[in-house]
């Protein structure tokens, strides 16, 4: 018995004839940030709902937060949370009010203080009594994010969450997943960026044609290619980083 956060074993997956999963199988560490990278169509959203419970495998077996999937799933559930490609957000209501509506349909004590307390954890208290639909994508999704928090799940899943986001907007989210893991929230995420994984993952397993064909650090998966050649070039900045220059400063809250 290892103490993993998520244990994945042979999980299969078919819709009809399309074999999607065809044996996955990985774990993740406590308190990690695990990096699912898949190219469109994957299957990345597929195990993501096997493992929430909202899809049912074929084969295989899973544990999440030590609960068996299949006969645990209530279990499983009050164990995660789970943030999809598209954001759960009210555009209605205000930030702050999607954040009382959630802690109050968990039955929380006092869901304007854990709203608060998000609001301000997620840099969002100045935004947080205008409509959501006046955010920009990275406040939507950092909303969503928080919304998913409460309760204090001890894993969450976050499916591609800067799929759509302009770049500062993704390095926002970044920060974000960052300071959870620092707290000890164990995060399992998908991409299809291979940046994004650089960026966040303690571990990366790249999901292809229905299995995992690389599971690794980055240094470790760095180190499947034989080294580059030393080659002298100037250093340009890239593009998101001149972009950035550009248009990073003066927004910090507003963006
Ligand atoms: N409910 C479904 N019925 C039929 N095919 C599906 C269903 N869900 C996903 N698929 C197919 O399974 C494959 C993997 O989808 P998905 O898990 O959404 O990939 P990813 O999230 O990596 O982009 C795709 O070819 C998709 O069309
Ligand atoms: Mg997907």
């Amino acid at each position: 018995m290892t103490d993993a956060a998520i244990r994945v074993q042979g999980i299969e997956k078919s819709f009809k004839d399309l074999a999607v999963l065809k044996g996955v199988d990985f774990e993740v560490e406590r308190g990690s940030i695990f990096a699912l990278l898949g190219s469109n169509g994957a299957g990345k959203t597929t195990l993501v709902r096997i493992l929430s419970t909202l899809l049912k495998a074929d084969a295989g077996s899973a544990a999440v937060h030590g609960f068996d999937i299949a006969s645990q799933a209530q279990d499983v559930r009050e164990s995660i949370s789970l943030t999809g490609q598209f954001a759960a957000v009210d555009e209605i209501l205000s930030g702050r009010e999607n954040l009382v509506l959630i802690a109050q349909l968990r039955h929380l004590e006092n869901p304007g203080a854990v709203a608060d307390d998000l609001l301000a954890r997620f840099s969002l208290t100045e935004a947080g009594s205008r409509r959501a639909g006046t955010y920009s994508g990275g406040m939507r999704r950092r909303l969503d994010i928080a919304m998913s928090l409460i309760g204090d799940p001890p894993i969450i899943f976050l499916d591609e969450p800067t799929t759509g986001l302009d770049p500062e907007a993704r390095i926002e989210v970044w920060q974000t997943v960052k300071k959870l893991a620092a707290s000890g929230t164990t995060v399992l995420l998908t991409t299809q960026y291979l940046d994004e994984a650089e960026q966040l993952a303690d571990r990366i397993a790249i999901l292809n044609r229905g299995t995992i064909i690389q599971n690794g650090t980055l240094a470790e998966l760095k180190r499947l290619l034989p080294q580059a050649k030393v080659e002298y070039v100037e250093k340009q900045p890239t593009l998101e980083e001149v972009f950035l220059a550009l248009v990073g400063e003066e927004k910090k809250e507003a963006a």
